[in-house]
């Protein structure tokens, strides 16, 4: 379709040469607010060289919803993603009939449903980690939350323990997100040889995890997210061809870190700082988890638990935005975004509007009772992202993040430290907690042999010993 002459969104104020890209390169996701309040639904902004329009509100979260498959396409912002880990395509960069054929490939593995079967190990990894987190010294919140979630979707859904990969993959993921993805850092960052070697350690669990898959290695397993996937690739060998395993393999070990390991250590911070709310989540955890483990039905019961999740995943979101390009020409708001512009979806700017959420910059956890449920009015609540590569993890994601956290405060009574300590968020690659944002073990709740001794899963003793 040829685009109409209409006229052009107008632009956000920018520097000459920058552009936008220092104003977005601190908190984005506050700049895209600032500028939906004075210019409206669409506006362009300028950085990297390149020009992208920003479409804001629960206006634009609804059209993604709505006609995101038809007018989007996500390749362009992951293939150089892809190509790094020697792929030429994924399930975030494909778009059309293919990718919902893979969503539907991965859809068992990631969902809500395979980690209420796995709750019991969810849990025993979480004691044995906090287990090992020492008495009154400062510990930093986001390694030590990463390491967690890391070890449970890579346990649970890919069968190995990355335990011994973790920096590596840290490594690996941010500085690939940050220069392929975001193109906050400069592409010569893989060049140096930490990356090098990051990047053979990923390739090292890559093979690691397709061996443990061998059908000789699988008799009587319980199918995984890799079964599924290996499966789908002997099934129809030109559809997931093996150069394109490695990202879908992988998965597992990528999906949490900077996901539920950032929205788990803002969902910290702010229980610290509301010692009021941690005093109920601990109480409602208390209860649940008399016995060590949680039930499907119990988690879906940890009411406090969710409802500050909820609000962690509406204040600090992790993806303030979406980047696309515009596979055909549509009408947005009264303006023609034509097909080859980059676009800009800030999925987020409606979290932080007062007409949608009351006192917005209040974290308050009211909002989500069955009497107010801000969060459930159309197009303004998504953490998730929107559209057709809304997260597939999001109710497997739900899950993890309640019984990790009520995990945590049952086992453990923890306290910032410094006790004064104000949290800043990194914006690299994505929104996190800073690394001065620490935490230290003020006592234990329970005995320290009842967490400690409940051994090493199987699967980790397939973990290789790292070369
Ligand atoms: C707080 C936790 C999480 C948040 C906020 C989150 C957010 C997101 C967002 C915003 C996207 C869309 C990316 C885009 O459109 O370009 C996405 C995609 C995805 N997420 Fe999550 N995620 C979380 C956890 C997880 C977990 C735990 C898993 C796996 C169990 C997961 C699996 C996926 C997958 C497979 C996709 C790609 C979907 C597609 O391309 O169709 N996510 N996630």
């Amino acid at each position: 379709m040829k685009a109409t002459a209409s006229p052009a969104p107008p632009s956000a104020p920018s520097l000459p040469l920058v552009g936008d890209a220092f104003a977005m390169a601190g908190d984005v996701g506050a700049f895209f607010t600032r500028q939906y309040l004075r210019l409206g639904p669409v506006f362009r902004v300028r950085a990297l060289h390149r020009r992208f329009t920003v479409l804001a509100g629960p206006e634009a979260n609804l059209f993604v919803t709505r006609e995101g498959s038809r007018h989007l396409r996500s390749r362009e912002t992951w293939m150089d993603f892809d190509k790094e880990l020697g792929a030429a395509r994924s399930m975030l960069s494909m778009d059309g009939a293919e990718h919902a054929r893979m969503r539907k490939a991965a859809k068992s593995g990631y969902s809500r449903s395979f980690i209420h079967e796995h709750l019991h190990e969810v849990i025993a990894i979480t004691r044995r980690e906090v287990a090992r987190w020492p008495l009154d010294e400062p510990i930093p919140a986001l390694h030590a939350l990463q390491r967690i979630v890391t070890e449970q979707l890579g346990t649970i859904a890919a069968g190995v323990s990355p335990r011994d990969y973790l920096d590596d993959m840290i490594v690996f993921v941010r500085t690939l997100l940050a220069a392929r993805v975001t193109h906050q850092r400069p592409a010569v960052l893989m060049r140096t040889p930490r990356f090098r070697r990051a990047r053979q350690r990923v390739e090292e669990l890559f093979a690691t995890v397709k061996a443990a898959h061998d059908p000789d290695n699988r008799s009587g397993a319980e199918p995984d997210l890799v079964d599924d996937l290996l499966a789908l690739h002997h099934v129809d060998p030109q559809f997931l061809p093996e150069t394109d395993l490695m990202p879908a393999v992988l998965g597992p070990f990528i999906a949490g870190l900077d996901t539920v390991g950032s929205t788990c250590g803002f969902m910290l911070y702010a229980l610290l700082k509301h010692p009021d709310l941690l005093d109920r989540m601990t109480a409602e955890a208390d209860a649940s988890l008399e016995h060590d483990t949680l039930t499907a039905e119990a988690v879906r019961h940890l009411d406090v638990t969710h409802r500050v999740a909820l609000e962690t995943l509406r204040m600090y979101p992790i993806a303030p935005a979406i980047t696309r390009t515009v596979a055909n020409t549509f009408e947005f708001a009264g303006y023609t975004i034509p097909a080859g512009e980059n676009v800009f979806v800030a999925t987020t700017v409606p979290h932080h509007l007062p007409e949608y959420f009351p006192e917005p910059e209040r974290f308050d956890i009211e909002r989500y009772t069955p009497e107010r449920r801000e969060h459930r009015q159309p197009g303004v609540f998504a953490p998730f992202g929107a559209g057709p590569h809304v997260c597939l993890g999001a109710g497997f994601a739900e899950v993890a993040i309640a019984a990790t956290m009520a995990t945590i405060v049952h086992e453990v009574e923890l306290a910032l430290d410094p006790p004064d300590y104000v949290l800043k968020i990194s914006p690299v690659p994505t929104p996190s907690p800073d690394d001065r944002f620490r935490f230290r073990v003020a006592r234990r709740r329970r005995a320290a042999e009842a967490t400690s001794g409940t051994g090493d899963p199987p699967s980790e003793r397939a973990t290789p010993t790292p070369g």
